[in-house]
């Protein structure tokens, strides 16, 4: 019998910043596929906290560890990106039932797009069906905690982050 082909899956998103939701979810995908590639979206018309660099700088620092999973970037239609990196799935986390309009509208435009290409939606443990980057930003712009909530090496680029923006605009350091 000829080897088995790798499977291969892609789990995308902005990753604006990694939080430990993603990162369960990336753990998860890497017990379920044989390689997963975190492909972190490069958006120039949105202007992300994080730089795409950052992103990918931060991702590759908390997986460094974990041989099967690749960290890159990618843009243009998702799609495009999963054929040309001979994936058989599109990984998704679904955190609630306000998740689920979006991302079935996704996983079924995607579909319509590559009939090939399957989304698999996973769920990340109940820790953490109420993080997300947005409300992470929010409370660390704010001088908030974001303890548990994200990497501890995200926490320190957020601080440097908001310190940053701070003395940009002349206010306390949070
Ligand atoms: O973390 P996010 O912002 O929810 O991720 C959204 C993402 C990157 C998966 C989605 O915006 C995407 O796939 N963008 C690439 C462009 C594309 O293929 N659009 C059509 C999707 S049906």
């Amino acid at each position: 019998m000829p080897p088995r082909k790798p499977c291969v899956a892609v789990y995308p998103g902005s990753f604006d910043p990694l939080t430990n939701g993603h990162v369960d979810i990336i753990h998860r995908g890497a017990k379920l596929f044989d390689h997963i590639v975190v492909a972190v979206l490069v958006n120039r018309k949105k202007s992300p906290m994080f730089s795409a660099e950052e992103r990918v700088t931060i991702a590759r620092e908390v997986f460094r560890d974990r041989p099967n999973v690749e960290i890159d970037t990618f843009q243009g239609l998702l799609v495009d990106y999963v054929k040309h990196r001979g994936a058989n799935a599109i990984v998704r986390g679904l955190r609630a039932i306000s998740d689920f309009e979006y991302e079935m509208q996704m996983a079924l435009m995607n579909r319509r797009l590559d009939v090939n290409i399957e989304t698999v939606f996973m769920m990340p443990a109940e820790a953490y069906t109420y993080v997300s980057s947005h409300l992470v930003k929010e409370i660390a712009a704010l001088g908030g905690s974001v303890d548990g909530l994200v990497p501890t090496f995200v926490e320190t680029q957020l601080r440097a982050k908001t310190r940053a923006a701070a003395a940009r605009a002349g206010g306390p350091k949070p």
